[in-house]
């Protein structure tokens, strides 16, 4: 995790850094720190604890002067979070500044090594072994040095370096953790992802793994970490900057939510001429996608969900047996898969460590490999045999919203998609597609309804959270079938952003403990929305209601049925059929998740101990 930035040019670098890490904060943002080089050749460091705004507050009253700087954001790893271990790191001198994203897994031989040798540390962190590494290799070439350097890392980084020896000059190397070069005309730009260079230039270059940059304000140099010379040609970024930005609603995670109609809207158009769905990207071929036995979907947190969802969805529409991993589990199991297996890797930054290991373990076994990603250009994306983009446009919140379902609307083209290649029912195509095409105007009339009630959504938080003062509640999410995998992400919204204990089961796992917590005290929102399980659904809130349990039922518009159970209050979804269901149950979800932490004065988009990207292990 952590965010890196870099400016080399002839503005004054401090603004522009600080702004590039307010892009990346999602990435972490337990402490943060600059380094300025300035004209005299000296190098100055700012670093705090705590978010960039306090960072920019010490700037302010201590501007650092200079026109090329390496900035950080830091989810802390190795040392807490403190303004000795945030980075950059210095040398002895304070000659060499370093930034560092990833792990130095070797950093403790290496520490003792330089101890050894009479270097004093002056952190905890892994990363200060680079910047005395670098320096111990220093004979008057920055990229030497770090090319020798990192010779003895081992583990994952993308790195930034200065000298104060060499002005204008910044080298950054790249190995399992991202980092792209932003062209300018007289500057360029270092970042870990893409869109904290967008305010500045929409043409990029990703750096690949094992590959170092020398970057001036003039030009750029790209090499291999032996030294030999690589050319790339830069790619032209076509995402709207204003997509990152707030847009009059109070958090990004709400704006996110609201998007949500018109990211499927655009979806729907990019992929579906008449009742033909396309992936024009796919590098894939048609007749040996329908030559595949299975599919094995790998994915963590939410993406994960969208996974377990893709089996329902698959089994409704397709004959290809689906079976769904989280990566963490999956790199390390001796999966039996070979040519013959699909790998669909699903994630929105495609930069999640296991995710990105599960995909190179599938493919040292000879699997086919597909990733379905959000942000162009990622790792994920560059390392399977073919990549389908979700074009949710930036996520900023931490907690994911929409690119989950856009996650899970590319997942319903591609189940038809494999229908209308031969591994699936084509007769289900044309009805499904009918219906989808309607799904974003579903979506809008729930925004639409939340936003007449919000008053009655905000007095029930309210309710909850004078409740909890005296008991200690928590939340159920119960769902079947295809809503199950949703009962499981309505809770983990809940847990990441409003820090309330929250569990997500298959309704029908009910009686086989969880009921033993009910009594009046839990909540336990239901997803009841029309569909074969209903039945069951009713009998749970019966069971539920019989221990005095309250429930939230989410439920199919004029359901009158389960009013009789007297829920607490019901959440209504348009008519809808079950396959689609969870395209418009999850909103409520996503909302009940955004009342609740609003109530308690929850950091909303960037809850704690959290990153946006999970990139180490
Ligand atoms: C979602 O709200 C979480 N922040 C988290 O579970 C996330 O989905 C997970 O880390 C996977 O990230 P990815 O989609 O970028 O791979």
């Amino acid at each position: 995790m952590c965010g890196i930035f870099g400016y080399t040019g002839k503005k004054e670098a401090q603004g522009l850094v600080l702004e590039g890490l307010k892009h990346l904060e999602y990435r972490g943002y337990d402490s943060s720190g600059i380094a300025v080089l300035n004209g005299a050749r000296h190098i100055s460091v700012k670093k705090t604890d705590g978010k960039i705004r306090k960072l920019e507050e010490i700037l302010k009253v201590h501007p650092l002067k200079g026109t090329t700087a390496i900035g950080h954001t830091r989810w802390a790893t190795h040392g807490t979070p403190s303004p000795h271990n945030a980075h950059p790191h210095l040398d002895g001198e304070s000659e060499i500044a370093v930034v560092h994203n990833g792990i130095i897994e070797n950093y403790f031989d290496l520490k003792k090594t330089l101890e050894e040798e009479g270097i004093r540390f002056q952190s905890e962190t892994d990363t200060e072994v680079i910047v005395h590494l670098v320096a111990k290799h220093y004979k008057g070439i920055l990229e030497n040095a770090v090319r020798r350097a990192l010779k003895e890392l081992r583990g994952t980084f993308a790195i930034a370096v200065m000298t104060s020896h060499e002005s204008g000059k910044i080298v950054a190397a790249k190995l399992d953790s991202p980092l792209v070069l932003g062209l300018g005309k007289g500057e360029n730009f270092l970042a870990s992802d893409v869109s904290a260079v967008l305010t500045h230039t929409n043409r990029v270059i990703y750096l690949e793994n094992g590959e170092m940059v020398t970057l001036t304000g003039e030009e750029f140099k790209i090499t291999n970490f032996a030294g030999k010379a690589v050319s790339r040609k830069p790619v032209v970024i076509d995402w709207d900057v204003t997509r990152a930005q707030k847009g009059g609603f109070e958090h990004f995670m709400l704006k996110e939510i609201f998007e949500q109609p018109d990211i499927l809207a655009a979806i729907l158009k990019e992929r579906v001429t008449g009742t033909r769905i396309h992936f024009d990207e796919l590098k894939i071929p048609a007749a040996q996608l329908k030559r595949i036995k299975r599919i094995l979907i790998i994915a963590c947190g939410t993406a994960y969900h969208a996974g377990l969802t893709a089996k329902y969805i698959f089994e409704e529409f397709t004959d290809i047996p689906v079976s769904v991993d989280t990566s963490s589990e999956f790199r390390y199991r001796n999966a039996v898969i070979d040519k013959n297996t699909l790998l669909i890797a699903i994630s929105q930054s495609g930069e999640t460590a296991d995710t990105l290991a599960g995909l190179r373990e599938a493919k040292k076994k000879k699997a086919l490999t597909l990733t379905l990603c959000n942000v162009l250009g990622s790792s994920l994306s560059r390392e399977a045999k073919g990549v389908i983009y979700t074009h949710a446009g930036p996520e900023i919140a931490v907690a994911s919203t929409k690119a989950y379902t856009a996650q899970l609307a590319v997942l319903y083209l591609l189940a038809l998609y494999f229908a209308q290649i031969g591994a699936g029912s084509s007769k289900k195509i044309t009805p499904a597609l009918k219906e989808f095409m309607h799904i974003p105007v579903l979506m809008r009339k729930i925004l639409d309804s939340y936003k007449r009630n919000e008053s009655q959504w905000r007095d029930n938080a309210h309710d909850f959270s004078q409740r909890r003062k005296n008991a200690p509640n928590f939340f159920l999410y119960l769902g079947r079938h295809i809503n199950y995998p949703n009962a499981l992400e309505g809770a983990l919204k809940l847990k990441e952003i409003s820090y309330i204990p929250a569990e997500g089961y298959a309704a029908g796992e009910m009686k086989h403990g969880p009921i033993a917590l009910i009594d009046e005290n839990p909540w336990v929102i239901c997803l009841a929305p029309k569909s074969k399980t209903y039945d069951k659904m009713i009998s749970n809130i019966q069971e539920i209601r019989a221990r005095s349990g309250c429930v939230i039922p989410i439920v199919t518009e004029g359901d009158e049925e389960i009013k009789k159970l007297n829920p607490i209050y019901i959440i209504q979804i348009p008519e809808v059929s079950e396959i689609f269901s969870p395209l418009l149950t999850v909103i409520p979800l996503q909302l009940i998740a955004y009342t609740m932490a609003r109530e308690f004065g929850r950091d909303i988009d960037q809850p704690r101990n959290l990153a946006k990207s999970v990139t180490v292990e």
